[in-house]
C-alpha cells in the first residue's frame, strides 16, 4: 500500500509574505538608489516614483497579510529615513516604524523587521560607502538608534542579501556607475565580491548583531541569497569548480552566520558552474520574468545547502516568482513548499516560510516582473489579490499542504 508522506509543518511556524522599503514605500528620496534612478540617461527601465505607497498603505498592507491567515510579515526600516543627515534621527519616522509593527501586533502578526536592503542614505554612499573608513561604525550607530522601536520584537535581520549586495557594491563601487554595469539573467554569475567589500559587510552584520543584543528576546541575523550552485556534471573538476564558485559568492556569508540567532535563507532559482565557469542552461528551459529558470526546487536545496554549513535555525525569508500567471505562481510555490516540507521531514530546522512578494513592487529597475501575491495598481495604488494569496493563505492556516 502507498502511504502518502505526511507533508506538515512544525508547530508556530511562521508563515507570511516579504517586502522591502525602498520596492514599496516610495519616494525614498533620500536613498543613494534614488539618485541612481534619478539620473538623466539612467539606462533603468523606470525609476521606483510612487512604488505602492505603502509609506501610507502599510495598514492596508497588513489588513491583506492578516486576513490571508498568514501570521508574519516581513518588511524594512529605511535608513535613509531614520537618518536623513548624519547622526540626526528622525523621532517622527521611528514613531512611523513603530506604529508598523505595534500594527503588525495589534493584528496577531509576527513582524520580522530588515534593517538594511541593497539601500544606503545618499550621504553614507557619498562618504565612501561601505568601504569608508567608518562605514562598520555608522552602521552601527544606525542600529543603535533603532533600538528603541524595537522592543518586543522577536527577528530582526540585520542586512539583506550580504552576498549578493557584496559583488553589486563590488562590481559599482560609486552609485553613479550603476548604469553601467550589466546584470547577469541570474545574480549569482556577477564575478566575485572583492574581499575588502565583503569583510565590511561581514563586519557590520556582527557589529549590529552586537548592538541588538542588548534587546531582550530579540533574534537576530541575516538574510542570504541562496543560489543553488550546482555542478554541471558529476565530473570531480565540476564540483571542485561549484565549490570554488561559491565560497566568495555564498557559503562565506552562511560561515558568518555560525552563532548568529537564525540565518534566513531566499532562494528563487539554480545556477550550473563547470570547470570553465558557469555553464549555459539549455534554451529550452521553463523560464519565468527573470529570465531565470522555472525552479520549484530552489527553497528546499538550499535550507539543505544552508544546514550542511552552519547549525542555526532557518527562516526562508524570500522564496518566489516573478510571473504574469497567477496559476504558475500556485504551481511554483507548491513544488517549493513540498520540497521545503521533504528537508524539514529529513531534520532542517527551519521556522517559517515568507512569500516574496506581497505586492507587485518595484523590482530594482523595473515594474515589469510581477512577484506578488496581490496586484497592485500603478496609478490608484488599489490593491487587488490574487488567487495565489488566499491559496497560501491556506496552507498557513492547516499548517499542511494537502
Ligand atoms: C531581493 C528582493 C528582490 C527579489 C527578486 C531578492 O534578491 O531581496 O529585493 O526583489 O530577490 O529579485
Amino acid at each position: 500500500m502507498l502511504v502518502e508522506r505526511q507533508q506538515h509543518f512544525p508547530d508556530g511556524f511562521l508563515w507570511g509574505a516579504a517586502t522591502a522599503a525602498h520596492q514599496t514605500e516610495g519616494n525614498n528620496v533620500g536613498s543613494d538608489l534614488w539618485w541612481v534612478e534619478n539620473q538623466p540617461g539612467s539606462r533603468l527601465a523606470e525609476r521606483s516614483g510612487d512604488a505602492c505607497d505603502s509609506y501610507h498603505r502599510w495598514a492596508e498592507d497588513l489588513d491583506l497579510v492578516a486576513g490571508a491567515g498568514f501570521t508574519a510579515y516581513r518588511f524594512g526600516i529605511e535608513w535613509a529615513r531614520i537618518e536623513p543627515t548624519p547622526g540626526h534621527v528622525s523621532a517622527a519616522q521611528l514613531a512611523h516604524y513603530r506604529s508598523m509593527i505595534d500594527g503588525c501586533r495589534s493584528r496577531g502578526i509576527t513582524p520580522v523587521v530588515t534593517l538594511h536592503h541593497f539601500t544606503n542614505p545618499m550621504w553614507f554612499a557619498a562618504s565612501g560607502g561601505w568601504t569608508g573608513p567608518d562605514a562598520v561604525a555608522t552602521f552601527a550607530g544606525y542600529v543603535e538608534s533603532v533600538l528603541p522601536i524595537l522592543d518586543g520584537v522577536e527577528w530582526v535581520c540585520t542586512i539583506n542579501e550580504p552576498n549578493l549586495y557584496s559583488m553589486m557594491l563590488s562590481a559599482l563601487r560609486r552609485p553613479g556607475e550603476s548604469g553601467d554595469v550589466e546584470r547577469p539573467a541570474v545574480a549569482g554569475l556577477l564575478p566575485a565580491p572583492a574581499d575588502d567589500v565583503s569583510e565590511a559587510i561581514i563586519a557590520a552584520h556582527h557589529a549590529a548583531r552586537k548592538v541588538l543584543s542588548a534587546v531582550p528576546g530579540l533574534r537576530s541575523g541575516w538574510t542570504i541569497a541562496n543560489q543553488n550552485f550546482q555542478p554541471a556534471t558529476d565530473a570531480d573538476a565540476d564540483l571542485a569548480a561549484t565549490r570554488a564558485w561559491s565560497w566568495p559568492r555564498e557559503d562565506r556569508f552562511i560561515e558568518a552566520a555560525r552563532q548568529d540567532d537564525f540565518v534566513g535563507v531566499q532562494a528563487y532559482t539554480r545556477a550550473l558552474i563547470g570547470a570553465d565557469g558557469p555553464v549555459d542552461a539549455a534554451a529550452h528551459l521553463r523560464r519565468t520574468q527573470m529570465g531565470w529558470e522555472f525552479y520549484p526546487d530552489a527553497v528546499g536545496a538550499a535550507v539543505r545547502h544552508t544546514a550542511s554549513i552552519v547549525d542555526v535555525p532557518i527562516v526562508v525569508t524570500e522564496n518566489g516568482i516573478a510571473t504574469a500567471d497567477d496559476t504558475e505562481r500556485i504551481e511554483y510555490t507548491s513544488g517549493a513548499l513540498s520540497g521545503l516540507a521533504a528537508a524539514i521531514a529529513d531534520g532542517v530546522d527551519v521556522r517559517g516560510y515568507l512569500h516574496w512578494s506581497l505586492l507587485d513592487n518595484y523590482e530594482w529597475g523595473s515594474y515589469r516582473p510581477t512577484f506578488g501575491l496581490v496586484a497592485v495598481d500603478r496609478t490608484t495604488f488599489v490593491r487587488t489579490p490574487k488567487p495565489s494569496l488566499a491559496w497560501l493563505g491556506e496552507r498557513a492556516s492547516t499548517n499542511r499542504l494537502p
